[in-house]
This record gives structure tokens, C-alpha cells and sequence, in this order.
């Protein structure tokens, strides 16, 4: 394949989003084993153990157990060249999840089948809809008992207002769980093998037709008339299958499966690169232009930047979506925001827990260019001659504020290299208290669990030992008046509000509550206060 127009419309890129402990790590690596890109699972069990899920990187996910940065992950199958956004799934980080999805051209929404809608399925659906893309839903767990199907369904429609259409049904549940109806060819999977847990085989598949004698030896004579009266509801629900409903996010395909089990993977996966869309055309702000992914010209933009990934080299990598045309390694591009020539001369791609050298990518994948610290999130690199701006990537406004100084005045340097560091990757908001120097400072964060992070990342990688004093805003606005128009010293606010400076010189004021910020703006006349762009 060496045609651009091919290489691209081959691309499939998708987010998978769950709440914790839905299954969606372990699904992503059912989806890697498949497709032979690892051999042995990081079995999700061995989280608490030895071995961890490949995409946990950082020691705080393995030891708590939950994913803190998303990985990306690339593979081959069916012609299709796949790459897979993980996604944290714990809520302080959904601002990282909302960044990745700004790269994806699809979501894929992991639902424990006895649990069902949980809450932060609710705040990641939420933030998957402000992207209007499809959204495939995969109820796992089918291995346990589960909740009745038809009853899922319902929660997904009412909880969280998409529409569904099951691709396939169940065949029983629990220890019960024998295969799946196809609903599209009308045959019935029977899964072979004993789908003992952590499975990392494909399961042998049999088809038959929905009413054929063998199939009460193969499902069991009951779980056959069951489905035949299953499937008899669902013929005549109302819901019909609308592609261009699912291309714009209205409807979601759903499938039931067992992602320990391997049941129900390969088809869902199947189905899913069959319907999932080739890579999306973003907007160009110069022109207010979609740009064609099949173009010519290279271009893309950062959506994460993750420091010291590798310990050993400390390094840190952009990650770019490339949205249009070829990137070859080497090649000259042009960095917009920095408004100069870059020389995009690494280029890895995420293999596992491998960094492979990627000598080529194309429109939809993802590549993590080396980053000497000139990116920043949301910024655009493309082509020398062709020049295109895409949109800013919005930022939470900050829930949680804390004062972190350091504690060895003589690492002072480190300490504001560390700080600086991971506020360019976009996880803290760094805030200067107003006449303080950078040795202490206020630092606000969407969810609290990325203050943990950021002192014990300070701690490992940047040998920084931090005091950290949590403090009481809940509030946070910029001064939009011009500087010399309004000094600061002359505001008359409450004690408690803080006057701060973000780390572009940008004015603004932390409030404990609304009261005070009604305060402010009763008792100064002219002064202009805008909210942070919060997206939630
Ligand atoms: P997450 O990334 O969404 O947080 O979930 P993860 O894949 O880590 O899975 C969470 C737990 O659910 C794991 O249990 C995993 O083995 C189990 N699990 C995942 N898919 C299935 C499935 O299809 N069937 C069943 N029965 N279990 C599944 P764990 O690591 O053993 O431990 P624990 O977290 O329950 O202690």
C-alpha cells in the first residue's frame, strides 16, 4: 500500500473510554493480542503483582491501579492500521481524557454488564459528546452475571441520552454465557473453549442459523428459545440502525462480550474497524477551511506532552495527531506558535511498552515527536509552505488549589524546572502569588489526585521535596482590563481572595465562593472579570 489516499482511508483512530475497573484495559490488550502485536498479556491480575497492563506507565497508576496518562497504542488487523488511545479513567484526570479525544476520530465506551452506567462513564460520555463523534459501546463482564441486556440499554438511553442499537445479543450470562446473536447476518456465535479467565487465545467460533435443531446442542434448548424471543423484541423495537445517526454520535452500536474471556472480542472488533470512520478533517483557523486528510501537505498538532517517560533518558515526547498528508522522519516542518522551522527528526510510535522509531506516518496517526521543551498543548506543526493553525485546545478551569514551596532551598533551580515541566504538559496550572517569586507558588488542579502526582513526580524525577498546603478556592476568574488601565494594588476584595499572575503574566483573582466574587465586582467599579474556559 503505498498510495497516500490508501494508507490514510486505512487509518482507524479511537479513544476507549470506561469507568475504572470495567474492563477497559484488559480489553485493550485482548484487542493487542489479537492482532498479534504482544504475546503475553501484562495480565490485568498482575496489577497488584509483578506484571502490569501495558499501558500503565508511571509507577502511581501501577500502584494504585488506575491509569493516570493515556497511552497510544498502534496495530495492524484486516487491512486496517489501528491505533488506540488509552485514556485515564479516574475522574481527576478527565481533562487528560478530553485532550486525547480531541485526537480521536472515535470512542469505544467500556460498561461493566453488572454495574452499567456508573458515574464516570457519565463524565467521560459527557466529554465525548462535545467532539460529536461516534461512540461504540461494549458491555463486558458477560462472563459474570450481568444485568438483563434489555435493561442495560434502557439505563444507556435514559443515563446517558445516546440512542443504541445492538450489533449482536447475548446468549445467557455468567457461567451461562454461550455466544452471541449477529443481528446483521442473523447467525449465531457459539463461542468454543472453556473462556477460562485471562484467556489469551482466540476463542473458536461456530456458526448457525437462529431456529436450527443443532443449535439447542450447541446454546442449550433454553438460552435458544430465549434468544428466539429476544430477538423477536428487538426486531420489532422501533430503534432502526442509522449510520449517519452513529457518525454523529446520536447513536451507539452496542456489543456484549468478555474481555477476559476473549468472547465476543474478535467480532466486536470486526464490526467496530468495519463502521468505525477514517480519519476526520479538522478545521483550519486561518482559513476556517476543513482540511482534506489526504493532502499533500503535512500537518497536525499536540494534544499531550508526557515527560520522562523512559527513566533512563530523560526525555520528553510530544504527541502530535497528524491530521493531513505524510510525516517522514527528518522531515522540515513548521511550528506555528513557535513561529520557526523545526527539524521533526524523532518520531516514535507507541508499541507496547516499546518505542519504536517510526520512519513514516500518515494522516490520523499519532507520533510522539521529541520535545526539547518548545511544545506546548494545542500547538500546530505543518508543512514549510503550507501554513495552517488548528483550534486551541480548551482548558478545565481548576477545582483544587494548593501552595506547594520547596523545602531545600538549594534545588531551587530543579524545583522550577519540575514545576515548569509538568504544567507544560498541561496536568497543573502554575500561579504566582502576587509580588512572590517562583519559589513558592499556588498550583490549581481539576481533579486533587494530580497534586499526589505532581509530588511524587517531583519527588522521583526531579529530587525536589515539596510542602504542600491545600487552600480554600473554589473560584477562579481573570482581570480582562488592560494593566495600566487598573492596578491591582487599588482592588478593595475580601481577605480571602487571592490576587495571582499565571505564568504568562495574565491577572487574575482566586475566590473562596461566589459571594466574594459578587463582592469584587460590586466594590470596583471597572473592573472586567471573565470565567476560565471550563468545558465540563
Ligand atoms: P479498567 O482498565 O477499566 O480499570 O479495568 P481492568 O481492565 O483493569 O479490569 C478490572 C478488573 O475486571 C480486573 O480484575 C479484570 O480482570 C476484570 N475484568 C476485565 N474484563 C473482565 C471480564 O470480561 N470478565 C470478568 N469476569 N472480569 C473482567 P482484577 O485485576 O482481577 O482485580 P480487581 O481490580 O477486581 O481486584
Amino acid at each position: 500500500m503505498s498510495n497516500l489516499t490508501d494508507q490514510i482511508s486505512s487509518r482507524r483512530t479511537f479513544a476507549i473510554i470506561s469507568h475504572p475497573d470495567a474492563g477497559k484495559t484488559t480489553l485493550t490488550e485482548k484487542l493487542l493480542l489479537y492482532t498479534g502485536s504482544i504475546q503475553t498479556a501484562g495480565s490485568v491480575k498482575g496489577k497488584a503483582s509483578a506484571k502490569h497492563a501495558v499501558s500503565d506507565w508511571m509507577d502511581i497508576e501501577k500502584e494504585r491501579g488506575i491509569s493516570v496518562t493515556s497511552s497510544v497504542l498502534q496495530f495492524s488487523y484486516g487491512g486496517h492500521f489501528v491505533n488506540i488511545l488509552d485514556t485515564p479513567g479516574h475522574q481527576d484526570f478527565s481533562e487528560d481524557t478530553y485532550r486525547t479525544l480531541m485526537a480521536a476520530d472515535a470512542a469505544v465506551m467500556v460498561i461493566d454488564g453488572a454495574k452499567g452506567v456508573e458515574a464516570q462513564t457519565i463524565k467521560l460520555f459527557k466529554v465525548c459528546t462535545l467532539r460529536h463523534i461516534p461512540i461504540f459501546t461494549f458491555v463486558n463482564k458477560l462472563d459474570h452475571d450481568t444485568r438483563d441486556p434489555f435493561e442495560l440499554m434502557e439505563e444507556i438511553e435514559d443515563v446517558l441520552g445516546i440512542d443504541t442499537y445492538p450489533m449482536n445479543w447475548p446468549i445467557g450470562s455468567g457461567r451461562n454465557f454461550r455466544g452471541v446473536f449477529d443481528r446483521q447476518s442473523r447467525h449465531v456465535l457459539a463461542f468454543q473453549g472453556d473462556g477460562h479467565a485471562n484467556a489469551t487465545k482466540k476463542v473458536g467460533e461456530i456458526e448457525a442459523e437462529l431456529g436450527d435443531a443443532k443449535l439447542d446442542e450447541l446454546i442449550g434448548e433454553e438460552n435458544h428459545k430465549n434468544l428466539m424471543d429476544d430477538i423477536e423484541l428487538l426486531d420489532g423495537a422501533d430503534n432502526e440502525f442509522d449510520m449517519d445517526a452513529v457518525s454523529c454520535g446520536k447513536l451507539s452500536p452496542v456489543f456484549f462480550g468478555s474481555a477476559l474471556t476473549n468472547f465476543g472480542v474478535e467480532p466486536f472488533l470486526k464490526e467496530f474497524l468495519r463502521m468505525a470512520p477514517e480519519p476526520l478533517a479538522y478545521t483550519d483557523t486561518l482559513t476556517g477551511q476543513k482540511v482534506d486528510p489526504a493532502t499533500d501537505e503535512f500537518s497536525g498538532f499536540v494534544f499531550k506532552i508526557q515527560a520522562n517517560m523512559d527513566k533512563n533518558h530523560r526525555d520528553r515526547v510530544a504527541f502530535v495527531r497528524i491530521c493531513s498528508g505524510k510525516f517522514e522522519r527528518g522531515m522540515d516542518a513548521w511550528h506555528v506558535q513557535g513561529d520557526r522551522k523545526l527539524k521533526l527528526a524523532t518520531g516514535t510510535s507507541m508499541m507496547a511498552d516499546d518505542r519504536a522509531i517510526v520512519d513514516e506516518a500518515y494522516a490520523g496517526d499519532i507520533v510522539g515527536l521529541f520535545d526539547p521543551g518548545i511544545f506546548s498543548i494545542g500547538d500546530t506543526v505543518c508543512d514549510m509552505r503550507h501554513h495552517v493553525k488548528y483550534p486551541q485546545i480548551p482548558t478545565f478551569a481548576p477545582e483544587h488549589f494548593a501552595r506547594i514551596e520547596q523545602v531545600d532551598t538549594l534545588k531551587r533551580k530543579q524545583f522550577i524546572k519540575g514545576m515548569e515541566e509538568i504544567a507544560q504538559e498541561g496536568a497543573i496550572q502554575i500561579f504566582r502569588e502576587w509580588g512572590m517569586g517562583m519559589e513558592r507558588v499556588v498550583v490549581g488542579v481539576v481533579g486533587v489526585l494530580q497534586l499526589d502526582v505532581l509530588e511524587r513526580r517531583l519527588k522521583s524525577e526531579y529530587h525536589v521535596g515539596i510542602r504542600r498546603t491545600p487552600l480554600p478556592y473554589t473560584q477562579i476568574r481573570w482581570i480582562t482590563n488592560d494593566p495600566d488601565e487598573l492596578d491591582l494594588r487599588s482592588l478593595n476584595l475580601t481577605r480571602d481572595t487571592l490576587r495571582v499572575e499565571d505564568m504568562r503574566g495574565g491577572r487574575l483573582l482566586l475566590f473562596t465562593n461566589e459571594w466574594n466574587v459578587n463582592w469584587a465586582v460590586e466594590r470596583n467599579e471597572g473592573l472586567k472579570l471573565s470565567e476560565v474556559g471550563n468545558i465540563t
